[in-house]
């Protein structure tokens, strides 16, 4: 039985990775911010802000087959009103808090023999939409994170990324809260809809299990066709 931490598992893509974590039998570990849940039941939940530097790291087991990093942004805006600040913000929030929770959970990790680190970036990495400078900033850093550490510490820790396109989930609400939001951001994706959280929960319970033990330092995109096909 493997043994599964997910940091932001209250959510999402989080809640709905630990849900099929659970389902295939999975000991999972999940940490919620703002809200707890009870629709896991199941999973060991225990607070964390990444954004406070002094919170404790307790919670993370004594060892580990895979750690997943959830927590992120979707600020969409104009670049001339962004501040610097809120880019060292959201660099915070997406990349100082997985360097902190994979610094921490490394020795966890690397007594397992199919460890894995699954990493969250989005299509606008890849594909240039207006708007969404500060969140590919971060996101940026992420892909690149993924592929230098997955250089690191293999064979022993497979490193991956996600990089979803628009997906239903409590983050990107204010963009899907209308019908008419919905059916237009579904027409933009070439598969004429918009992403489930268990669209991205398929990929990354594969990603964490024996079956991908030959995939590493990868970014694979889970988007409905919108980085490769116009
Ligand atoms: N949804 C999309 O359209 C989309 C598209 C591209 C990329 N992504 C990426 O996919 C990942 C998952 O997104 P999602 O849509 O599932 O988001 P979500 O529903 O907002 O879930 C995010 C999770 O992270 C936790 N979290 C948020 N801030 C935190 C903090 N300061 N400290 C600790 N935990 C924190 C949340 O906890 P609480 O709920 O308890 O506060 C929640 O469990 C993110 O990295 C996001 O950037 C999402």
């Amino acid at each position: 039985m493997s043994d599964i931490l997910i940091i932001g598992g209250s959510s999402g893509i989080g809640l709905a990775t630990a849900q099929q974590l659970l389902a295939q039998g999975a000991n999972v570990t999940a940490t919620f911010n703002s809200k707890n849940t009870d629709q896991a039941p199941g999973v060991n939940f225990f607070h964390l802000d990444v954004m406070d530097q002094n919170a404790s790291m307790d919670f993370i087991p004594e060892s580990l087959d895979g750690l997943v990093y959830c927590p992120g942004s979707i600020n969409l805006r104009p670049f001339e009103r962004i501040k610097p600040a809120d880019f060292e913000r959201d660099y915070h929030l997406q990349v100082v808090g997985a360097i902190r929770i994979i610094q921490a959970a490394l020795p966890a990790l690397r007594k397992s023999g199919n460890a894995s680190i699954l990493l969250f970036s989005t299509v606008a990495v890849r594909s240039g939409l207006p708007f969404h400078s500060l969140v590919s900033a971060s996101k940026g850093a992420i892909e690149g994170l993924c592929v230098s550490l997955a250089a690191e510490f293999a064979p022993k820790v497979r490193v991956n990324c996600i990089a979803p396109s628009l997906t239903e989930t409590p983050l990107a609400a204010q963009l899907i809260n209308t019908e008419q939001k919905k059916e237009l951001n579904a027409a933009r994706h070439p598969m004429k809809r918009i992403g489930s959280p268990a669209d991205i929960a398929n990929m990354a319970t594969f990603l964490l299990s024996p079956q991908a033990s030959w995939i590493t330092g990868q970014v694979l995109h889970v988007d409905g066709g919108m980085s490769a096909i116009r």
